[in-house]
């Protein structure tokens, strides 16, 4: 990144702007998702009082108050983007079988499997019914290609599991079906609702895509670095799950003989218990990937920052230019 730029504001600093709107969001969330089926609320509240950074609504509103826009749509679209993500986060916890979210047992571990799928589908239809409201085809259109393209990105990561012969075009596509889409969604939503025309839309979806582009690099790394009590989720938790991203796909075109061996051991037995994750991080240090996938994360928030190049100044755009920068740098540290 450019060395004159400002220091990046501080994660509470960021979404500051937002907060008082975000309280809102969260309102509209636990208003909107009681259903007559006791199970599907428990799962909504569960997921949203456990945390979770609200990163996909806070997009929506900063790009939608950066680009101009006013009222209460903003706010009801970015509860319809946290409803969509959690929809997806308890299909993909079935799907992973996953035992951890947001620092609590994980949907499918509380209520188990069955209930999980079907609150998943209840969550995303009220999502559709919610972003209905604003009558706009437009709106359903890009949720409905999201919405394909996450499940394809779901189905894609599973035809990949346990395969160590990921190439980086099959990890770029994935990351861009399973995360990248979603926010580029949620800032083209934003520049949508300022109705300040399809250039400015444009240059919100690019800025999107490209920070979730570098979100998920990101979090592929952290995934080996971090801790659990910072992830919400268990680390070394991805090779363990059979999934190869890219700081070991960039390693095994490197590694030994003997390194694959200990890679190929993980994923078989899906865990630690004859390799330990300390053994695996050996090998990405020496061959140098995480700080390889780290440049590559930067590279993608240079990027994104191109598209905001043409806004008019604000402190919400100033906050989205320093998104781009505590996703690649600070969460990075
Ligand atoms: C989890 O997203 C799914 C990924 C794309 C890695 P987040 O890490 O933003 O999850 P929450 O919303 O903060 O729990
Ligand atoms: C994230 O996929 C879920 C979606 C974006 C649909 P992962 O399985 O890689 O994410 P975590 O590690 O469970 O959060
Ligand atoms: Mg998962
Ligand atoms: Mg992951």
């Amino acid at each position: 990144m450019a060395a004159s730029r400002p220091a990046p504001l501080s994660k509470v600093e960021l979404f500051s702007l937002v907060a008082s709107d975000l309280r809102r969001v969260d309102k509209v969330i636990a208003l909107d998702t009681v259903c007559s089926e006791d199970a599907v609320t428990s799962i909504s509240r569960h997921l949203n009082s456990s945390g979770g950074k609200r990163l996909r609504p806070a997009l929506v509103l900063l790009s939608a108050r950066a680009c101009g826009a006013r009222g209460d749509s903003p706010i009801r679209i970015a509860a319809v983007m946290e409803i969509i993500h959690a929809a997806t986060l308890v299909h993909d916890d079935v799907i992973d079988n996953a035992e951890v979210r947001r620092g609590s047992p994980s949907p499918n571990r509380a209520w188990g499997n069955q209930i999980s799928v079907l609150a998943g589908d209840w969550l995303y239809m009220q999502a559709f019914s919610i972003a209905l409201r604003e009558r706009e085809f437009e709106i359903l259109d890009i949720l409905i290609d999201l919405t394909r393209m996450m499940v394809e990105g779901e189905l894609m990561q599973a035809g990949l599991i346990g395969r160590l012969d990921v190439s980086e075009q099959q990890y770029h596509d994935l990351i861009h079906r399973k995360t990248a889409c979603l926010l580029s969604a949620c800032t083209r939503l934003g520049a949508l609702l300022a109705r300040k025309g399809e250039k400015t839309e444009e240059r919100l979806r690019a800025y999107g895509w490209n920070l979730g582009m570098a979100f998920q690099l990101i979090d592929d790394v952290l995934d080996f670095e971090a801790t659990e009590s910072v992830l919400g989720k268990p680390v070394g938790n991805d090779l363990k799950e059979g999934k190869v991203t890219l700081p070991m796909i960039l390693a095994l075109r490197k590694c030994t003989p003997a390194e694959r061996e200990l890679v190929e051991t993980v994923i078989r037995d899906r865990g630690y218990g004859s390799v330990s994750l300390a053994r695996i991080l050996e090998i990405l240090d020496r061959h140098g990937t995480i700080a390889e996938v780290r440049k590559r994360a930067m590279r993608f928030c240079d990027a994104a920052l191109e598209g905001l190049e043409t806004l008019p100044d604000s402190p919400h755009r100033r906050a989205l230019v320093d998104a781009a920068a505590h996703w690649a740098v600070v969460r990075a540290n």
